[in-house]
């Protein structure tokens, strides 16, 4: 997969990205993450990104002319130009999934009040939203967004098993259930018997009587 995104902060990405699974997986050639900075794409020499809003109101919108020119030199045949913006779909585990099967994608990262609506207009293929709060910029949205998708990617995970066994994936349709590892007894609380039974039957019942009881208790919204 080959994801793009422009940013006004590329520092930002310098670490998040460059650790565990996702380090292993642009190592390995499974992730290939560019950042790119807007600031490149202006031509004036204050590098010019945001002007006032028409019609007056707070603060300043980022202006159409950077992102149109990197969007158009950045975007590939295939690509997916996605908007990273409080008023996008939601993101979740599904559009995770669905994303997975997208080849190449062109994350648009917005700052102060947001974007020209000419640029939602024209550009955008999607629009997502990772939460109902607002950040101050879209770098950890767009950084959200790599990580959830990259390890979904087959041979991302080492056990590609592990991607369907957890909370909101087609194995488990709500929350993931309880999980236990050595000593089975540790002060003085024990690790569930059936566990330690080795009876794979009776344990995958109780997983998912486990994982029922705690979707209907946490997140029932999810049934
Ligand atoms: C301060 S926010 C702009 C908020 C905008 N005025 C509004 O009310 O929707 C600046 C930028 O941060 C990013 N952002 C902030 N919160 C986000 C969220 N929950 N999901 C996705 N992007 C978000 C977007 O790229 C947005 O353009």
């Amino acid at each position: 997969m080959k994801i793009d995104v422009l940013t006004l902060f590329p520092a930002m990405f310098a670490g998040p990205l460059d650790e565990s699974i996702i380090k292993r997986a642009r190592e390995a050639g499974l992730l290939d993450l560019a950042i790119h900075n807007l600031r490149d794409y202006t031509r004036d020499r204050h590098k010019t990104v945001d002007d006032r809003p028409f019609g007056g109101g707070p603060g300043m919108l980022l202006k159409p002319e950077p992102i149109f020119e990197a969007v158009e030199k950045l975007k590939r045949e295939k690509s997916r130009v996605i908007l990273l913006s409080p008023a996008g779909r939601p993101f979740n585990q599904a559009v995770a999934r669905e994303l997975a099967q997208v080849e190449d994608m062109l994350l648009v990262t917005g700052h102060y009040e947001g974007f020209d609506e000419r640029i939602r207009e024209r550009l955008a293929d999607d629009e997502l939203s990772i939460g109902d709060y607002i950040l101050t910029n879209g770098a950890l949205p767009a950084m959200v967004v790599v990580d959830a998708v990259t390890r979904l990617l087959p041979g991302v995970l080492g056990d590609d098993d592990s991607a369907k066994e957890e909370s909101f994936s087609a194995g488990v349709a709500g929350l993931e259930y309880p999980q236990y590892t050595r000593p089975a007894e540790f002060r003085g609380m024990k690790v569930p018997e059936v566990l330690l039974s080795g009876n794979h039957a009776e344990i995958a019942k109780w997983r998912t009587h486990q994982a029922a009881l705690r979707t209907k208790e946490r997140r029932p919204d999810l049934l």
